[in-house]
């Protein structure tokens, strides 16, 4: 299969083009290396050394690995050169994984609110209008998040994969029922643009047949796949900052140099999380099982399992004698919520998870003690707060 990987350059897209390069598919790397230039303007860089894409690819070939294209490219902003990409390759299938997908970053600054929804948005929206105008039958796999759902109560009900089943009453006392998409409850800009991304499936779907698999995935954790640990200049990159750093990987990183873990609010928060090995797997079963012609988009609950923050911070403490500090929240968001997920379609489609349990320890001793001197203390702290609320919040508790 040829396929397109948008934002392969990033930390869930590398591995992933690895993954399908690895198990024959025909991979072109699209990226504008824009997360590296973010790292840049925040002055702080992966905890893992990361190598440049070139030498990357390079280094792939190396090691015998099917050989893979990249080619520079901002889908936002540039449509004509997007169109071309598609009418040249003739893709089988697109992987989208390029936006900015950072909920701190997105909420920095009025200029990186606006990046976010520009970026994010125009992007899907283009691809999509590109492919329209191809006539080519593309089947797109995006990379969306759980947090479309919203992290408020569920009062206990399992999350649906997408759609959920709606009863609606008529004047006559009578009902019909429906399935909806499930109503959308975005946590911050970045969300909000996934939210957005979701209608534009939908939209694009029904009018013009375009086959789509939304993956609504959980946190990422964890670094490497097998594949990428097979030469260093393959290894993924690593976020620790308080703005693109995940909470898991954050604590890891934590107790790896001795900082105590950081917990916002009361640690109430549940969060979806899956590891990254599991990601780059769960974006190979929606390729190879894709949409009919006609079908609805396709939505799938991309997590393994689900933790609350503080338990979290609990467990890597209990693992690593790490100390545990509460800290003002710098979002604006539910104390507590609950978060029951229906996984089953991976599951059914012969998805093995890699739990929390199996591989933590591993994670910590490998990947966050061995990088821990190039850590940057002072880029651990989470600095950007959704309201003047929170950032007050923040001033008083430092
Ligand atoms: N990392 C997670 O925990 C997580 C969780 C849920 C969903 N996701 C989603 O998965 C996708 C990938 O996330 P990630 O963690 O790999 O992020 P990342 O920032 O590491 O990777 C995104 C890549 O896309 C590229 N990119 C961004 N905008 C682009 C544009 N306009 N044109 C071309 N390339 C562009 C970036 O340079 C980067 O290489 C995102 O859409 C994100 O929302 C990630």
């Amino acid at each position: 299969m040829k396929v397109l990987v948008l934002g392969g350059d990033g930390f869930c897209g590398w591995p992933c083009a690895v993954n399908l390069a690895d198990a024959g598919h025909d991979v072109v790397v699209v990226d504008n290396l824009s997360r590296r230039k973010i790292d840049i303007d925040l002055e702080v860089e992966s905890l893992t050394p990361i190598t440049s894409i070139s030498e990357r690819l390079r280094a792939w070939e190396q090691v015998g690995g099917k050989a893979m294209r990249f080619v520079h490219l901002d889908i936002a902003h540039e449509y004509d050169r997007l169109l071309e990409l598609l009418r040249s390759e003739r893709p089988d299938s697109v992987v989208h994984f390029a936006e900015q997908r950072a909920a701190p970053y997105s909420m920095k600054s009025s200029a990186t609110k606006r990046y976010t929804v520009d970026n994010n948005v125009n992007g899907t929206h283009n691809l999509l209008a590109a492919i329209v105008e191809s006539g080519l039958d593309v089947h797109i796999v995006h990379l969306g998040t759980m947090g479309v759902y919203g992290y408020g109560s569920h009062r206990g009900a399992t999350i649906p994969e997408g759609y959920l089943t709606v009863e609606v009453p008529q004047a006559d006392g009578s009902r019909f029922t429906e399935k909806i998409l499930h109503p959308t409850d975005p946590g911050s800009v970045y969300h909000m643009t996934k939210t957005l991304d979701q209608l534009l499936f939908f939209y694009y779907n029904k009018n013009d047949a375009i086959r789509v698999t939304d993956l609504h995935q959980g946190i990422v954790w964890g670094t490497n796949t097998a594949l990428t640990d097979r030469d260093p200049r393959l290894t993924n990159r690593f976020d620790y900052d308080g703005d693109y750093g995940t909470v898991l990987n954050r604590f890891l990183m934590q107790a790896a140099i001795g900082y105590p873990l950081t917990v916002h609010g009361t640690g109430g928060q549940t969060r979806a999380f899956i590891h990254i090995r599991d990601s780059v797997r769960c974006v190979q079963l929606a390729l190879e099982n894709p949409p009919t012609s006609g079908e609805k988009v396709k939505i799938f609950n991309q997590m393994t399992e689900s933790h609350q923050v503080g338990q979290l911070a609990q467990k890597v403490a209990d693992l690593t004698g790490a100390e545990i500090r509460y800290q003002a929240n710098p979002r604006k968001e539910a104390i507590e919520n609950d978060l029951i997920v229906d996984n089953r379609c991976f599951i059914e489609l012969g998805l093995k998870p890699t739990t929390l349990d199996d591989g933590l320890l591993a994670e910590v001793v490998d990947v966050a003690r061995r990088w821990a001197d190039r850590c940057d203390r002072s880029r651990i702290p989470c600095l950007s707060a959704w309201t003047t609320r929170q950032a007050e919040a923040l001033r008083t508790h430092a």
